[in-house]
C-alpha cells in the first residue's frame, strides 16, 4: 500500500505538469510518469520482498523464478493521464501461481483508494463494499472500453457495444479498465465488459470484484484468466443477460478463424 500511493502522489504532481509522451502505437500513450510511477513501486517492492517476479507494463529484465508475482500498471488510463481527464490509477496485484492473493487500485486525484485480500472482502479507503443489487441490464449503468487496435478490431467490438447500449440504463467508457472493475465493486457500475486487456490491468480489480461480490468470466461464462483477452465483471445478477448481450459477436478474420484465447504474457525482473 505504502509503495502505491508513493506511486501515486508522483502521478498527481506529474498530472498538474505538461506532458510530454511517446507512442507505442497509433494510440497508445507513454509518458514519463508512467516510468516513474513503475520504478518507486518495483524499488520499494524489491527492498521488502527481494524473490518475487514482476510482471509490469513497461518492461524490464526478464526473470522467473518465485511463485509469487508482483503484477503492475503504473498508471492505468494514460490517455486520460496525459488530457487532464481525472480517471486513471496505479494498479498492483500480487499472486501466486495464478491464485490472486491481494489487489490495490489507487486513484491519486479522486483520492479514492481500492483493496481486496483474498478471503477478506473488498474495501474503498476503509469502507467494505458489495457489488450493485440490482437484476436486469435496463436498470444497469455499464461500462466498457476499447483497445489499442481497434482500427483493426472494432467490429465485433462495436457490435457489442451496439447490443449493450439499446438495452442498458447507460454505458461509460471512461478510460481506466483497473478503475471500471472498482465502480463494478462498489456498485457504481452493474458490470463491465472488454476485450484484448493485459493481465496488468486486470490483475488486482478482478480480485476486488470477486470479493465483493461480483462474477468475473469470458464472454462465453467460462473462469477467467489474466491472460484471457474477453473479460465480463458483473454483480453476478445480471451476468448470464450480459453473457447472451455479448455471445457470438466475434468475427471470424480472413483465414476464417475466430482469435479469443489467451496470450502467454511475460514476467519481468
Ligand atoms: C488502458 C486503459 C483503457 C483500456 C485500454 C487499456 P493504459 O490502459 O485501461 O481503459 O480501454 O485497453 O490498455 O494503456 O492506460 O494503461
Ligand atoms: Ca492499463
Ligand atoms: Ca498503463
Amino acid at each position: 500500500m505504502e509503495a502505491v500511493l508513493e506511486a501515486g502522489r508522483i502521478l498527481k504532481k506529474g498530472f498538474r505538469k505538461t506532458k510530454i509522451y511517446q507512442k507505442k502505437g497509433a494510440v497508445d500513450l507513454v509518458t514519463e510518469w508512467d516510468f516513474k510511477s513503475q520504478e518507486t513501486v518495483i524499488s520499494r517492492l524489491q527492498t521488502h520482498f527481494p524473490d518475487a517476479d514482476f510482471l509490469v507494463e513497461e518492461s524490464g529484465i526478464e526473470r522467473r523464478v518465485s511463485p509469487y508475482c508482483w503484477v503492475l500498471d503504473p498508471l492505468d488510463g494514460t490517455t486520460n493521464f496525459v488530457h487532464g481527464f481525472p480517471f486513471f490509477c496505479v494498479s498492483l496485484a500480487l499472486i501466486c501461481e495464478d491464485v490472486p492473493l491481494l489487489g490495490i487500485v489507487h486513484n491519486p486525484e479522486l483520492e479514492e483508494t481500492y483493496w481486496a485480500l483474498n478471503g477478506k472482502g473488498a474495501f474503498f479507503n476503509s469502507r467494505p463494499i458489495q457489488v450493485s443489487l440490482l437484476t436486469k441490464v435496463s436498470q444497469s449503468l455499464l461500462a466498457t472500453g476499447f483497445p489499442y487496435n481497434i482500427r483493426k478490431t472494432y467490429k465485433p467490438i462495436l457490435k457489442r457495444f451496439e447490443q449493450v447500449i439499446i438495452r442498458a440504463q447507460g454505458v461509460r467508457r471512461a478510460g481506466s479498465a483497473a478503475m471500471d472493475l472498482c465502480l463494478v465493486a462498489r456498485g457504481v457500475f452493474s458490470g463491465c465488459w472488454e476485450q484484448f486487456l493485459k493481465p496488468w490491468d486486470t490483475a488486482a480489480g478482478v480480485l476486488i470484484v470477486a470479493e465483493a461480490g461480483g462474477r468475473i468470466s469470458d464472454f462465453s461464462g467460462r473462469p477467467f484468466h489474466i491472460e484471457k483477452k474477453q473479460i465480463l465483471a458483473t454483480n453476478g445478477l445480471i451476468h448470464q443477460e450480459m453473457l447472451e448481450i455479448l455471445a457470438d459477436r466475434d468475427l471470424p478474420d480472413k483465414h476464417g478463424k475466430v482469435n479469443i484465447q489467451g496470450t502467454e504474457y511475460k514476467r519481468f525482473y
